[in-house]
């Protein structure tokens, strides 16, 4: 089957294209540099000539309030546009456990705008919620600083590796269209100020973290389960131990990973 990945050059689109080309699919890269590029529609009729499936994990250059919503909303349309055009039957994007409670956040609005348009699209669809990636959590810290400190709510949160978010979202992407949305998240659950203080431990990064219940995530303030995923979510198996041991846990520079 041949399925397009759509921001197939990125850190979940790299490993989707490995996997599904490991299990026999004809998978495509698509990104700015391999010729794509969903803002403007260049590349994209030659791209998605004989595809079955595309699959969105493009992410935004800028993360800007209106630079995010721009980009979601010009690529989707463009997207879906494409899409019916041609013989795909399947549209699969990657969202985020919680979006629909974060509209205070411009990131999350440009989100919320995308699954909008993907859902009132005539085109079969699977939208998949994913929580947040080991790989993101010193980017949480990153876009949670008041002076020179981290400050973020101490709600519960329910990490994953970005190798298991690639290996379910590729199982879901070569099934049926379920025109709903399924929830991804990692085996389990941590306070983020506790999440962040183990990562920037690893990384030596000695920045203070604060609990502060009025601090926001992304801009958005966030209740105890926001960030959690319901009962029916499918779990990756990877612990933050684990990740943080053999695949995250490396210093950059370092020659062996961080204790
Ligand atoms: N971070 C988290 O914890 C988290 C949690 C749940 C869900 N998500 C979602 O996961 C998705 C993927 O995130 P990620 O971290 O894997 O992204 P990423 O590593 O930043 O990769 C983004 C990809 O999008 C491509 N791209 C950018 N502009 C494009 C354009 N105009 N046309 C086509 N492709 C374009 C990039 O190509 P170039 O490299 O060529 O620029 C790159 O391949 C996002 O939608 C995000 O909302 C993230």
């Amino acid at each position: 089957m041949k399925i397009v990945v759509i921001g197939g050059t990125g850190l979940i689109g790299s490993k989707l294209v490995n996997k599904l080309s490991e299990h026999g699919h004809e998978a495509v890269a698509a990104a700015p540099n391999t010729g794509v590029n969903t803002l403007t529609g260049e590349g994209l009729a030659e791209v998605l000539k004989g595809a079955s499936v595309v699959v969105d994990v493009s992410n935004s250059p800028s993360w800007e309030d209106a630079a995010v919503l721009k980009f979601f909303e010009t690529s989707t349309r463009n997207l879906l546009s494409y899409e019916a055009a041609s013989g795909v039957r399947h549209h699969v994007a990657l969202s985020v456990v919680g979006t629909d409670q974060l509209s205070e956040s411009g990131y999350f609005r440009a989100k919320i705008a995308q699954e909008k348009l993907i859902k009132e699209s005539s085109k079969p669809y699977t939208i998949v919620h994913a929580t947040q990636f080991f790989e993101f959590i010193k980017g949480i810290a990153d876009i949670s600083m008041v002076g020179n400190e981290v400050h973020l709510p101490p709600v519960l949160s329910q990490p994953m590796a970005a190798d298991d978010v690639a290996r379910a979202f590729g199982r879901i992407a070569v099934g049926p269209p379920i025109n709903g949305i399924v929830e991804i998240g990692g085996p389990e659950q941590f306070r983020l100020d506790e999440l962040v203080r183990r990562r920037l431990a690893t990384l030596k990064d000695r920045r203070e973290i604060v609990a502060d219940p009025k601090a926001l995530y992304s801009g958005a303030r966030v209740s105890e389960r926001t960030l959690v995923p319901g009962k029916d979510a499918q779990l990756g198996e990877t612990t933050l131990a684990n990740w943080l041991e053999h695949a995250g846990g490396l210093i950059p520079g370092a020659k062996s990973p961080a204790a």
